[in-house]
């Protein structure tokens, strides 16, 4: 079948059930998007499929097929998703860095549909996305940096 990763056409060899995180890192060879729990807990393996913020290791590639699919390596490439990028960077958010792809990819996903949210609206978002080195309040710190607010 077809993905629609990034803007280009992949062509992947995969049985119809393989979560698509398998086809983004293994298939595709884009690493960015991480393999935590594999069960929906996590958030991160997140990605954007037609710009909603999706568990890539619950999600069949044969669901996706024909979708636009975002991982954090084309995240920068719109200006809200450099205006995140950005705000981690000055915040300094990331520790050992290994659930932040998937909070970037929430934090952009956010934001596009709240552009101004608030601490609950930021809770309540970012609330699927665990980050076993608790930078919560620096991820806080730099959705509202990327928002103005
Ligand atoms: S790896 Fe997908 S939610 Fe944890
Ligand atoms: S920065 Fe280490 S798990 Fe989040």
């Amino acid at each position: 079948m077809k993905l629609d990763i990034n803007g280009q056409l992949h062509e992947v060899d995969a049985p119809a059930d393989m979560p698509l995180l398998w086809a983004i890192r293994d298939l595709v060879g884009l690493t960015g998007t991480k393999y935590g729990c594999g069960a929906g807990l996590c958030g991160a393996c997140t990605v954007h499929v037609d710009g909603a913020p999706t568990r890539s290791c619950l999600m069949p590639v044969s669901a996706v097929a024909g979708k636009k699919i975002t991982t954090i390596e084309a995240i920068g490439h719109t200006p809200l998703g450099k205006k995140v990028q950005e705000a981690w960077i000055a915040e300094d958010v990331p520790q050992c860095g290994y659930c932040q792809s998937g909070q970037i990819m929430s934090a952009v996903a956010l934001l596009h549909t709240k552009p101004a949210p608030n601490d609950e609206d930021i809770n309540s978002a970012m609330n699927g996305n665990l980050c076993r080195c608790g930078t919560y309040n620096r991820i806080r710190k730099a959705i509202h940096r990327a928002a103005g607010t």
